[in-house]
């Protein structure tokens, strides 16, 4: 089986290639000549994930599934959530859009936070969406020079590393993409 996975992001698709089974291909935005931006104007994480996989089964034919991801936080009202990566402004930055958290959480008690990744996944002609949420809290500094966007701050429940200090094998046996991608691999398999 072939199946596009619609991220430009390389740390996305090294995380769900070693959780994918090997009879399922995975093909990249790069493999089928998809260089431009796909749209993700949507207000919720849901919805991203449906407009990139629709855009790209439209656009290119492939059946394909899309992950879109936001980081919630408690006491900032599930903020950045959609807006994680432009946080800090349009230049996507991670190091920025960390900053911009420890700051607004300098004076709030509660630090606990979640990622939640939602997977669309366009087959055979329907839409199937899979949720994965982990829980944690907000490191006080930056840890860690493993994975990407907010790991180096964010410390998963009943860990003291944060998701950057960790090994991916480790990150992918919690992690918020893991428990949506080995969802959409139970459904695949059925
Ligand atoms: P998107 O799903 O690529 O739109 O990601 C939204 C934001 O969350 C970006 O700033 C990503 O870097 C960040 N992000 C997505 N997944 C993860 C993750 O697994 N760990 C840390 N940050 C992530």
């Amino acid at each position: 089986m072939k199946l596009v996975f619609a991220t430009n992001n390389p740390n996305k698709l090294k995380e769900v290639k070693a959780l994918v089974p090997p009879h399922i291909q995975l093909l990249s935005l790069e493999d089928i000549g998809c260089t431009e931006d796909i749209p993700e104007t949507s207000p919720t994480i849901e919805g991203n994930a449906i407009q990139k996989a629709r855009y790209l089964k439209e656009t290119y034919g492939y059946d394909c599934f899309a992950d879109d991801t936001g980081l919630e936080v408690d006491s900032l009202q599930g903020d950045p959530g959609v807006y994680s990566a432009r946080y800090a402004g349009e230049a996507k930055d991670a190091n920025a859009n960390m900053d911009k958290l420890l700051d607004n959480l300098k004076k709030k008690k509660d630090r606990k936070a979640q990622f939640k990744t939602v997977i669309a996944l366009h087959i055979n002609g329907t839409l199937e969406t899979f949720t994965g949420i982990c829980s944690g809290t907000i490191a006080v500094q930056k840890k860690g020079d493993k994975g990407f966007g907010y790991d180096p701050i964010f410390l998963p429940d009943g860990y003291t590393e944060t998701f950057a200090e960790l090994p991916l094998e480790e990150k992918n046996s919690i992690s918020h993409r893991a428990k949506a991608v080995n969802q959409l691999v139970k459904f695949l398999n059925n």
